[in-house]
């Protein structure tokens, strides 16, 4: 186990803002020294561009380069020709929606089932396929959980299934392999960009043919991202975005493919970023699982805790004890959300409001034009959750509450 405050030492930004209490963690983490040295390293002795100087330097920067693809592979039980770098999960998501299409992979009019939890990132992309796609969505119950008893209704043979892990609002955590046994859609597709820097992922438990992620949500730099996709369904895919380095031959009207996954990283690559993940890999092993999520699971029930103690708020979470991660969300009677976060950000507390780029869930179940969203990272204290909840009360006496 270790301790959060020791902890924070590591990441610059706190001795920079030496009173900052950060619970945005589900929009973008802080990044450790041994991250941001990663990547000025980098920089600094090794940049160039990869795969086609044949001198050092351009050797070394490759080698680092795909050494943070074998780093990723390694860190969710992955291939490395499995791992196509990106630029984040929307980019992800994105690129295998163009490319399904692209590569004829789905029936004319396909039928995608998601849930009603989903990021719009992982929403509008399948809006976009086709013009005479069928979407479903699996319902929530009263518990902020997948209904999977009220599913009679979804009867047709399903293309595509698109899931979120772990939802950026309510915290739901989705039983991944249950739900794709279920449904046993052609192809399935799994969000991981809330789970991924607080649950450990394994893709050979999960069977799922994709998964996203982002870098900067697990404490390495913007601009990185990662698609996983089962090799057997990558080698039969076409690249969803083409240009320099993936061709293995051009001729005037047509062009033929490297192999997985050269193929799908045309452009210059986000080299420093995949340099500066891989470091983040090492930081979160450093720790550990274990000691990761007893942290996380000890906040989120002291959080929640000390939450029922302010009047008027309404906590969309699943029972306590049946999920892990760090997100809770609420709201709080008469009082709009935006209203909340700024008082809050007068005391230096950093939490989000809004629809968190969920607006069927807010509309739909929740709601709510919006809610605030408290999410947990492994430097976070129960100090910070003593302070939010110090403002909180404030806000209530502000409103007259
Ligand atoms: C569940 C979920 N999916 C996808 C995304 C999009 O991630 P990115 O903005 O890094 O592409 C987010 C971002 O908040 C998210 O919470």
């Amino acid at each position: 186990m270790f301790d959060p405050k020791e902890l924070k030492r590591e990441f610059p930004i706190f001795k920079n803002h030496p009173n900052l209490v950060y619970l945005d963690n589900a929009a973008t983490t802080q990044k450790p020294q041994s991250v941001i040295e990663a990547e000025e390293a980098f920089y600094t002795n090794q940049n160039s561009n990869v795969h086609r100087g044949i001198y050092p330097l351009s050797e070394e920067a490759t080698n680092a380069y795909e050494a943070a693809r074998v780093a990723t592979a390694k860190f969710i039980n992955a291939d490395p020709t499995e791992i196509v770098f990106t630029s984040g999960t929307t980019d992800s998501i994105n690129g295998l929606a163009r490319s399904l299409e692209l590569s004829h992979l789905l029936r004319n009019q396909p039928t995608i089932l998601l849930t009603l939890l989903e990021h719009h990132a992982n929403l509008l992309p399948w809006q976009r396929i086709g013009e005479n796609r069928k979407l479903e969505f699996i319902p929530l119950d009263k518990k902020f959980k997948l209904d999977l008893n009220e599913i009679e209704n979804i009867t047709n043979e399903i293309d595509l299934l698109a899931v979120t892990h772990l939802s950026n609002v309510t915290g739901t955590l989705n039983e991944v392999s249950n739900i794709l046994k279920i449904f046993a859609a052609k192809f399935s597709v799994i969000d991981a960009a809330q789970s991924i820097a607080h649950i450990p992922i394994d893709v050979k438990t999960w069977n799922a043919d994709f998964i996203a992620f982002s870098g900067h949500k697990m404490y390495a730099p913007t601009g990185i991202g990662v698609l996983y996709g089962k090799r057997s369904l990558l080698d039969k895919m076409e690249p969803f975005r083409v240009g320099g380095g993936i061709v293995s031959e051009v001729n005037r009207e047509s062009a033929s493919w490297a192999e997985v996954p050269t193929k799908f990283e045309a452009g210059t690559p986000p080299i420093a970023q995949a340099i500066g993940l891989a470091a983040a890999i090492k930081f979160l092993s450093q720790l550990g699982w274990e000691s990761i999520q007893h942290h996380e699971q000890t906040l989120r029930l002291y959080a929640l805790e000390r939450l029922q103690s302010i009047s008027g708020i309404e906590i969309f979470h699943p029972p306590a004890a049946e999920v892990h991660g760090g997100i809770v969300s609420f709201a709080l009677s008469g009082i709009h959300a935006h209203d909340i976060v700024q008082i809050l950000a007068e005391d230096n507390i950093c939490v989000r409001a809004g629809h968190h780029c969920t607006h069927v869930l807010h509309k739909e179940v929740l709601k709510q034009p919006g809610s605030v969203r408290i999410s947990f990272g492994v430097y976070n204290s129960e100090e910070d959750i003593d302070k939010l909840i110090d403002s909180l009360k404030k806000v209530q006496q502000m409103f007259g509450n």
